[in-house]
């Protein structure tokens, strides 16, 4: 390296204000990153392997370079002089969250970006942050435990390790660890029940993106169990039209009293799956004695959506054999969706325990079901009158054909 460049280096970084000044004027981000890129950047002549994991991320393409978070003097080429000034080498894990916080807790410099500034308090009132500030316990994840320290990536790459899909992942890195829990009384189950859940297949084997991760139900930078009382509002801020039923019931009631634990009495936190309608009964006497009328009320409901489900399978049985004979069936899938909404809307009473709606329901859907197998059955039977009309039709074309024929013979002879 000529002694030329090495004054052009130091020229450049005094016009950006040396460490921790100059990212934050966008005209001199620029020329920051051309400092960065270039390899008489002090820092990344010596540290290379961090320069390659630092330029994949979000905070090297904003202009932001080494010595905004390490501090020390990035034009100096020998290790004693670049480490000095406020240089502050590695941060502790405390260290980190003021580090980060210096920037994403200050609106002014995320104005621009349209970020939230939350990420710092919201991690002060999780069980991580009192784990780690407030008991400076060191078991407990820091900002670079889930955003990694030089590859940080919006949440949205799929690289990312805060993506919808790598989430979960990232939280049984810590959760799965036996020692480590074992500590905290914590079980280590969360991720494979999560996984194999209604939850996990639909985000991970359907790529439905609606379906929660761990933060979806937890927060992310607030991550928290729920308490008793708050979890028909964790899974109602998706499941919408279910949960304004289940308040309404005796149910919402007891969740709101904290004598039921809401959702989850009967369909786990982590294990989450429906209840399949044949076993609608047996969840109630779990809790209510068998010969109360609650459980008289879980028999009838059992039936009534037991009845619905079967005529909802028989109408779609129907129209998947016209299918197969070739006939138009657009007006019964129609009349089909009809009876699928119904059906949906059961589920939905069932939580209120409105035993009288979901028997109004399971009935039209018993009669629009009926309706769709008459027409199929007329439709059916249409089809072998066809059958029997063409047994002239073959007749008269065979006769055709051996006519042809033996007038042919005829002609030759
Ligand atoms: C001449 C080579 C050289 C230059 C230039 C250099 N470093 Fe280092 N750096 C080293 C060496 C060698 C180590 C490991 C030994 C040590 O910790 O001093 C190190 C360690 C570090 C560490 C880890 C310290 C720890 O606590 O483990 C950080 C962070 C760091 N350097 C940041 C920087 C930054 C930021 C710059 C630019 C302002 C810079 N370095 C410039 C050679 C250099
Ligand atoms: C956004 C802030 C930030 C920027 C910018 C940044 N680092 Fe770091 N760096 C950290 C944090 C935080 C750690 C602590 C390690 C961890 O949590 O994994 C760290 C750790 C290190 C270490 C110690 C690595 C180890 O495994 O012990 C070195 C060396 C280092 N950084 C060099 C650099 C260099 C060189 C650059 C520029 C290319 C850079 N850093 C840019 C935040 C940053
Ligand atoms: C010097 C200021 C600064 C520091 C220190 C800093 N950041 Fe950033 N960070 C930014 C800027 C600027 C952006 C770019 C915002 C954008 O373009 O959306 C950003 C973006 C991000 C993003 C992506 C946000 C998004 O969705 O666009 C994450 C995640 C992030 N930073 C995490 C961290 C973490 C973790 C630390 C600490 C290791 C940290 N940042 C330290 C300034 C900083
Ligand atoms: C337990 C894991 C975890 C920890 C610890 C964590 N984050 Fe995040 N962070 C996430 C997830 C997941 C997202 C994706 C968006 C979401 O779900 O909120 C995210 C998103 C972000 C974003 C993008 C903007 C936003 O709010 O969506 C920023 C900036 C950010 N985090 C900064 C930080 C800072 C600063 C810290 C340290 C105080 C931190 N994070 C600690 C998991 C974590
Ligand atoms: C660096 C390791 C680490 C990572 C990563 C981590 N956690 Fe934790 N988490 C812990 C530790 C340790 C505790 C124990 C705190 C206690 O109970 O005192 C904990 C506690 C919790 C609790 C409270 C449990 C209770 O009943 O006290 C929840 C909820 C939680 N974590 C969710 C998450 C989620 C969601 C993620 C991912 C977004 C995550 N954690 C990532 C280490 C981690
Ligand atoms: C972030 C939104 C979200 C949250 C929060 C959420 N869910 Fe879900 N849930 C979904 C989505 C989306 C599906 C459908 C997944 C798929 O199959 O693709 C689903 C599926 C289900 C199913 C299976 C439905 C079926 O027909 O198979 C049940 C049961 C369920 N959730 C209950 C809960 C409970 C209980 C909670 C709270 C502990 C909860 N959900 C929290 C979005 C959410
Ligand atoms: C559908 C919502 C939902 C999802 C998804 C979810 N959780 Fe939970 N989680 C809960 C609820 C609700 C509780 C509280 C259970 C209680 O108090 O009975 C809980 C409790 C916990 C606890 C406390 C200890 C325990 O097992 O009861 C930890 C730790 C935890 N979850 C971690 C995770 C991790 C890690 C993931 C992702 C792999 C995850 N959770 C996914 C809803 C969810
Ligand atoms: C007393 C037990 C019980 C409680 C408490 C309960 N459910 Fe259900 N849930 C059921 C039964 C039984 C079914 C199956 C009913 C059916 O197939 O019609 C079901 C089905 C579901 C379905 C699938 C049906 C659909 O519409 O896709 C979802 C989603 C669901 N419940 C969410 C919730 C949510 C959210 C809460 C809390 C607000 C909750 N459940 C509370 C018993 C319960
Ligand atoms: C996890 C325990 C639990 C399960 C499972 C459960 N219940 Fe309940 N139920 C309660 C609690 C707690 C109350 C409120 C206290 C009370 O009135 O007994 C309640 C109240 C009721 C009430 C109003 C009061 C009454 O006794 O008439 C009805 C009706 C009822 N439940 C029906 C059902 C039906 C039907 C099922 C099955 C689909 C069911 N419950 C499943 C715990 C449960």
């Amino acid at each position: 390296m000529t002694s030329g460049a090495l004054t052009a280096m130091v020229a450049i970084v005094a016009v950006v204000g040396g460490p921790r000044g100059g990212y934050a004027a966008t005209g001199q981000s620029a020329q920051l990153q051309a400092v960065q890129a270039d390899p008489v950047y002090g820092c990344v002549v010596c540290h290379a392997d961090m320069r390659r994991a630092f330029v994949e991320g979000i905070h090297s393409e904003r202009g932001i370079a080494c010595h905004d978070c390490h501090g020390g003097d990035p034009a100096a080429l020998e290790t004693a002089a670049a480490h000095t000034g406020d240089y502050v080498g590695t941060p502790d894990k405390i260290g980190i969250v003021q580090l980060c916080g210096s920037c994403h807790s200050d609106p002014d410099r995320m104005r621009q970006y349209g970020l939230q500034v939350g990420q710092v308090a919201e991690f002060r009132t999780s069980r991580h942050g009192q784990l780690l500030l407030g008991e400076r316990n060191t078991d407990a994840p820091t900002c670079t435990s889930c955003h990694d320290a030089h590859t940080i990536l919006t949440p949205d790459n799929a690289r990312s390790r805060v993506h919808p899909t790598n989430i979960s992942g990232t939280c049984a890195g810590c959760h799965q660890d036996e020692s480590l829990m074992a500590k905290y009384g914590l079980s280590t189950d969360q991720f494979d029940l999560y996984r194999a859940s209604a939850h996990g297949v639909g985000l991970f084997e359907r790529k439905n993106f609606a379906s929660p991760s761990c933060v979806g139900c937890h927060g992310s930078h607030a991550a928290m169990p729920p308490q008793v009382t708050e979890i028909a509002n964790v899974c109602g801020q998706c499941h919408v039209l279910v949960r304004k039923a289940f308040d309404a019931g005796p149910h919402g009631a007891a969740a709101r009293a904290g004598d039921l634990p809401g959702c989850t009495a009967c369909h786990s936190n982590h294990e989450t799956e429906r209840v399949a309608p044949d076993a609608v009964a047996e969840t109630c006497v779990e809790c209510h004695d068998p010969d109360s009328r609650a459980a008289q009320l879980g028999v009838e409901a059992e039936e009534l959506i037991v009845d619905a489900e079967r005529d909802l399978h028989a109408a779609d049985e129907a129209i998947e054999e016209l299918v197969a004979a070739g006939w138009q069936v657009s007006d019964l899938r129609f009349r089909y969706q009809t009876a699928l909404t119904d059906y949906l809307q059961i589920a939905e009473f069932q939580h209120g325990l409105d035993v009288e709606r979901v028997g109004d329901l399971s009935r039209r859907v018993g009669s629009i079901s009926r309706d769709i197998r008459a027409t199929a059955e007329g439709s059916a039977e249409r089809t072998w009158e066809h059958k029997l009309l063409l047994i002239p039709v073959w007749f008269l074309t065979l006769s055709a054909i051996v006519m042809g024929w033996f007038k042919l013979r005829r002609l030759k002879e």
